[in-house]
């Protein structure tokens, strides 16, 4: 068993805690604000209240595994860890300085880690004197029930270190996946067409939110439509992750955000939790009905659906991971009903390099732009699987 170092008890550093102490690690959770650690073991215990009732625990050993997170105010306490796993607030520098203290104290052989969403490993690694034992692990929120893990070598980081992550981050019982130091990883960067494409379809006034909700739950299959995530993923965060997205990846075109989302960002309207976003949640507010043409649904869907499959194709075509780790970031990190690169195969790579061609010969954007694997595949008359 590994002692397991966790820097900021919000909701992810909490939720990874939870983790590791359920599958028998020592785990020290420290954070700068007192209150926070408080909130963060009151929570916990509700969690297991919980999941006592639901029989999941017994009362003893609910108990055991919650004694397995000590609380700490000092970074003293991070002196014997293996692991150490950033979780404070989203900010480079604060990160930096971060590593650089933790380095201090603990042993030469333990491995340092970030949970960022956004930001470069290598950045972050290039504050350690010992780089090469810098990676990213990247939980997806919540935590405890979400299975996919990306795991990210830095171009510093020792051969071998990938690995062992790996098969650490399996024996807790999560699908951990590698994927390389580029923006957004896997998840955020081939899930951002569910949001951009819908967004503009909208914008192109196409579809009402409604109706291209309606069309990729009831024909795509997906657990919610772009709208209903976004407002309940935030505008905050989704729009923030979006520019980022975009900013890293040098501006190209085929990530930039929408000036709808920019707006509701601005105005506050972030959805759910704030009452209004895509949606009015006000009380007595009902949803307008979806239109019921079928073929108005089934372009929605085929266009977002087409734009997703380039992207996890494209992200296969430049290496950042392989097949099956694309696909079971998909599923198992946003609730995907099928893989990707899955789903091309199904619908045919010739289908979606000609529903891609149509796009981009309309338009002359370069969003549109086909990735060149769809076309070497198809001239091949090869399949992803
Ligand atoms: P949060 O705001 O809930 O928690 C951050 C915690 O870090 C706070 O309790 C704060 O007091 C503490 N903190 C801030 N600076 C600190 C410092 N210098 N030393 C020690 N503690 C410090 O944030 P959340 O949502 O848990 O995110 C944490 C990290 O995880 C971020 O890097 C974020 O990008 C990443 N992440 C967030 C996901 C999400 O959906 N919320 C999903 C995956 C990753």
């Amino acid at each position: 068993m590994k002692k397991i170092g966790i820097i900021g008890g919000g909701a992810m550093g909490s939720g990874i805690a939870q983790v590791f102490a359920q599958s028998g690690h020592s785990v020290v959770l420290y954070d700068t604000n007192k209150e926070a650690l408080d909130r963060s073991k009151q929570n916990l215990a509700k969690t297991f209240e919980k999941l006592v009732a639901k029989e999941k625990y017994t009362a003893e050993k609910a108990q055991e595994i919650q004694n397995k997170i000590e609380y700490a105010d000092s970074l003293t306490a991070f002196a014997s860890i293996d692991l150490m796993i950033e979780a404070i607030i989203e900010n480079l520098d604060i990160k930096k300085s971060v590593f650089k203290q933790v380095e201090e104290i603990v042993s030469d052989e333990c491995i340092l880690a970030s949970n960022t969403s956004s930001l470069s490993i290598a950045s972050i690694a290039s504050a350690c004197s010992k780089p090469e034992r810098v990676i990213g692990i990247h939980f997806f929120n919540p935590a405890p029930l979400m299975a996919l893990v990306e795991i990210i070598p830095a171009v510093q980081t020792r051969e071998g270190l990938a690995d062992e992550v790996k098969a650490l981050i399996q024996s807790v019982g999560k699908l951990p996946v590698i994927t390389k130091d580029t923006p957004g990883f896997i998840v955020n960067r081939v899930a951002r067409p569910f949001y951009s494409e819908s967004i503009r379809l909208l914008e192109e006034g196409v579809a009402d939110a409604e109706t291209i909700d309606f069309a990729m739950t009831s024909v795509g299959g997906f657990r919610m439509g772009p709208f209903e995530l976004m407002d309940f993923i935030g505008h905050d965060v989704n729009y923030r992750v979006t520019e980022s997205v975009f900013e890293s990846f040098f501006y190209d075109p085929r990530f930039k955000p929408s000036f709808s989302q920019k707006r509701l960002f601005e105005a506050g309207y972030y959805g759910r939790k704030s009452g209004r976003g895509f949606y009015n949640y006000a009380e007595g507010v009902e949803k307008k009905a979806p239109s019921q043409d079928q073929a108005l649904l089934e372009k929605i869907y085929k266009r977002v659906l087409v734009m997703l499959i380039n992207e996890a194709a494209d992200a296969l075509f430049l290496n950042i991971a392989n097949r099956e780790d694309l696909d079971t970031a998909m599923t198992k990190g946003v609730n995907y009903p099928k893989g990707l690169l899955k789903w091309a195969d199904e619908y045919g790579l010739e289908k979606v390099q000609d529903d891609l061609d149509e796009l981009y010969n309309y338009y002359h954007e370069d969003r549109y732009r086909l990735s060149p694997i769809i076309r070497n595949y198809v001239k091949e008359n090869k399949t992803f699987y």
